[in-house]
């Protein structure tokens, strides 16, 4: 079977650690294991008693019960602990779908929340709701998703805080959006990786997990929490009978989750506020350094600051951004990435905005755009 290139995980593989100055990273800013531990006040000796047994299928009893008291409306029976949170989406991929079913996705997206239904549906049965640019910030707009619906359309996929605009609905838009799935009997699938993520200017609203038991919830520690090496993510699935479907699709994948980033997890989730705090904390201070450089830059760039999650999706005024980031990985060690890998387009890029080395990687690509006289 042939299957789409993962074009932004290509994309890392190939300059992540050869790049010094990155501007386009979606997780925070990461810790080491003893300064995990020591916030969440664990020894190392605790960790190193961990036997390297198969774990419980569903996940640790005592991990799945810390996860969700995060949550108002879920139990501890209700969350599937996985193997990393990306695979969460190939689950609900394979899990969600019958044959003929179609799929509303969103556009731009985080690639996997697009070519992984495209896998198990055909690229025909899946739609794609776009992003549109306000003067501000992007925008969805409910009316184009009506016009989406088919009577065969079964899911709506959708990742709030959004990777990469950094949008998150009002309470109001989320509440018209969830009436109108029930009113059609869309099951919604909800990629809440960056959820928490949100600036003290923008009004939080609650996990779709809590607002309808018709939801399968993805969220996981790599984003908020700065932990994507540890590899922790789950599901919340209120509906039993589906859990049973999704634990059947996980036997043939992860089976358990691994014991040690199980019992890390425990400990993170202990320190969650800290680390959390911590992390919106840096995403604010380097937007304010987003904000005077694009302010210097008012030609060559648009700008619609994100309110949510740790990125945005910002206008370059190039023939081809994507062309320009090979260059510069390559020539300056800079790193930006091309919104077309997304499914967005080659004039816009994102930016990302919760690592410590973004002020640094900010000025050397100043720097660069001086040197190469772009107009401000
Ligand atoms: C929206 C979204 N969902 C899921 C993932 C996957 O998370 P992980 O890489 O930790 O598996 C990412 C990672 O970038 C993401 O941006």
């Amino acid at each position: 079977m042939k299957i789409a290139p993962f074009e932004t995980e290509h994309f890392f593989a190939r300059y992540e650690f050869s790049t010094p100055y990155q501007l386009c990273n979606s997780d925070c800013e990461t810790i080491t294991i003893d300064e995990l531990l020591s916030l969440a006040d664990v020894s190392l000796e605790q960790l190193g008693e961990q036997r390297l047994s198969y774990t419980e299928t569903q996940g640790n009893p005592e991990l799945r019960q810390a996860i969700a008291d995060m949550y108002s409306n879920v139990s501890a029976d209700d969350i599937v602990v996985l193997g990393t949170p990306v695979e969460g989406i190939y689950l609900a991929a394979r899990a969600l779908l019958d044959p003929g079913d179609e799929v509303i996705v969103l556009s731009p997206a985080y690639d996997a929340l697009t070519t992984l239904f495209e896998h198990a549906a055909g690229p025909a049965a899946v739609k794609r709701w776009s992003f549109r640019p306000g003067e501000d910030s992007w925008y969805l707009d409910l009316n184009e998703l009506q016009a989406l619906l088919s009577p065969s359309t079964r899911l709506l996929v959708v990742n709030f805080p959004h990777n990469p605009t950094g949008f998150l609905p009002s309470p109001e838009f989320q509440q018209a959006l969830f009436r109108l799935a029930e009113q059609h009997g869309l099951q919604i699938f909800s990629d809440e990786m960056y959820f928490g993520l949100v600036q003290p200017s923008t009004a939080p609203v609650p996990s779709a997990a809590d607002l309808s038991a018709n939801t399968v919830t993805l969220c996981g520690l790599s984003k908020t929490y700065g932990l994507p090496g540890l590899r922790s993510g789950w599901l919340v699935i209120r509906d039993k009978d589906l859990l049973e479907r999704f634990m059947n699709w996980k036997f043939y994948t992860s089976i358990c989750p691994p014991g040690p980033v199980e019992f890390l997890s425990i400990a993170a989730l202990k320190a969650r506020d800290t680390l959390r705090a911590r992390n919106i904390a840096r995403i604010a201070s380097n937007l304010q350094l987003a904000d005077a450089f694009f302010k210097r830059w008012p030609q060559a760039f648009k700008w619609r600051k994100p309110g949510a999650g740790s990125t945005a999706l910002v206008g370059w005024n190039v023939p081809s951004v994507e062309a320009v980031s090979h260059e510069l990985a390559r020539s300056e060690g800079i790193l930006v990435q091309s919104a077309q890998m997304l499914g967005g387009d080659d004039r816009h890029m994102r930016m990302g905005f919760g690592r410590d080395a973004f002020p640094e990687a900010l000025s050397r690509f100043e720097d660069w755009l001086r040197r190469n006289s772009v107009s401000g």
